[in-house]
């Protein structure tokens, strides 16, 4: 294959027994509670696979509903640092929040990520959406949705300011003048806005990437034009090949109305594939976690979803067709509209769209898995995907064992890495910095 064709962008989304929601009570699941060795053998694992990067999401309070897998977490930066040392190459993206920290903090954090791992840091940046974690940091409500994405705007921008304040080559030693860097390539942001009073510089050299990797996945119209105005990775939740045709090409049009490049917006959206030896095969794995969603399990994931109280819902009849009228997430309207849509009860809503956080569920083998993910990839749909392994660890093993030399054949993805950094995997350029 020419080195011109366009290649596929894989991210490993890393969830602690896997992103279906009953996997965690599958004997072969990983143990779904505090392992670092799991992180290890699927960065490992993935890194193997080529994968451009892996990324962890973070909430900032336990889950309220309980019973779930991913109820308590490492802090990101803390478990990639940890995980830059074990690995070469996987790029390493981490979650935090611009609702509850200050830019200056995030903005070390990050620098210092991308030093560690010699350019391979990522930030998710979110704005959180659960009002329970606003009380863990001096809150006693959370923001309205529009001031989280205006202090969204303004704290990106103080971390992007922050990371140019060191010029590139600003740390000059020289031992015989005793000069350590060069004062004239050190600035002051003084950035004075609406929400944020920050003076800088930053106190951290300019990173290897220039800045690290910007991601986001808003999917209301302030959470696109935020990622089309700053984000070269957005991540998304599309089921139908239409939906994500709009989406991508809404995103593109965006980041070009921005004036970037739309190329270096690249759209990603979420998926979970039951991969078999044979299609029975998969659709057996698919099923065998379906028999171990607890009903319990999945009118809670249904509720929180839809921030609506579904706990004494009788599971077989018709999904209600009232009591939705003020949902706050994109995804929970997709949600109401899809089961509408096909008439589902209530237990089909959570079996079909809420076990996989409404994500789109491929079930087949190497070859139908790689046929949709090319479709897509070559329909104006997206530039590559935020792979969602269902089960952990088999469902990633799955997939590099048998998807991704599937994908390599095709000529769609790449069969080693050629340059070190997530830049260098993601085709993205490395910014040259704000020169005063
Ligand atoms: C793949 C993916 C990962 C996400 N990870 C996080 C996360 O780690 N923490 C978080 O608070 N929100 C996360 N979100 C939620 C988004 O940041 C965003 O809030 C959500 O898509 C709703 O969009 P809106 O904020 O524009 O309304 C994620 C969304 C997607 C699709």
């Amino acid at each position: 294959m020419g080195e011109s064709k366009r290649e596929m962008k894989l991210g490993m989304f890393f969830a602690p027994g896997g992103h279906h929601l009953a996997a965690w009570r599958h004997p072969d699941a990983y143990p779904a509670g505090f392992s670092f060795d799991s992180y290890v053998r699927a960065a490992r694992t993935a890194e193997r696979g080529c994968f451009d990067m892996l990324f962890v999401a973070d909430v900032f309070s336990l889950t309220p509903s309980g019973n779930r897998a991913d109820s308590f977490r490492f802090e990101p930066i803390t478990l990639l640092s940890a995980l830059a040392s074990l690995t070469s190459k996987i790029g390493l993206v981490g979650t935090a929040t611009t609702s509850f920290n200050e830019p200056y903090n995030v903005a070390r954090k990050f620098a210092s990520l991308d030093h560690i791992s010699n350019g391979r840091a990522g930030w998710n940046i979110v704005t959180s959406s659960s009002p329970i974690e606003a009380l863990n940091y001096n809150l006693d409500a959370h923001y309205g949705h529009a001031e989280r994405y205006a202090r969204a705007r303004e704290f990106v921008e103080v971390v992007r300011s922050l990371w140019d304040s060191c010029e590139d080559g600003a740390v000059d030693i020289d031992k015989d003048s005793g000069a350590f860097f060069d004062k004239a390539r050190v600035h002051t942001i003084d950035h004075a806005g609406k929400y944020y009073k920050v003076r800088g510089p930053l106190s951290i050299p300019r990173c290897p990437q220039g800045n690290p990797v910007l991601v986001q996945a808003g999917s209301s119209e302030d959470g696109m034009s935020l990622a089309a105005g700053v984000a070269e990775v957005i991540f998304t939740i599309q089921r139908t090949l239409d939906g994500a045709r709009d989406f991508y090409a809404g995103i593109k049009a965006k980041a070009e109305a921005a004036g970037r490049d739309p190329r270096h917006a690249l759209v990603m959206p979420g998926v979970l594939p039951y991969v078999g030896r044979t299609r029975q095969e998969a659709q057996d794995k698919h099923d065998e976690l379906l028999s171990l969603i607890h009903p319990e399990a999945g009118l809670s994931a249904l509720s929180k979803l839809m921030e609506v109280d579904l706990m004494s819902a009788d599971i077989d009849k018709p999904f209600p067709a009232h009591g939705f009228e003020n949902l706050t997430q994109t995804r929970a309207v997709g949600i109401v509209e899809d089961a509408r849509r096909q008439g589902l009860n209530i237990r089909q809503v959570y079996e079909r769209l809420v076990v996989s956080k409404g994500h789109r569920q491929i079930i087949g083998t190497a070859n139908d898995v790689a046929d949709i993910l090319q479709e897509w990839f070559e329909g104006g749909a997206c530039d590559g995907y935020n792979v969602m392994p269902p089960m952990m660890p088999n469902g990633l093993d799955d997939f590099v064992e048998l998807v991704v030399p599937e994908l390599q054949r095709r000529g769609l993805f790449r069969t080693a890495y050629r340059g070190s950094t997530m830049r260098d995997h993601l085709g993205l350029p490395r910014p040259p910095g704000m020169r005063r």
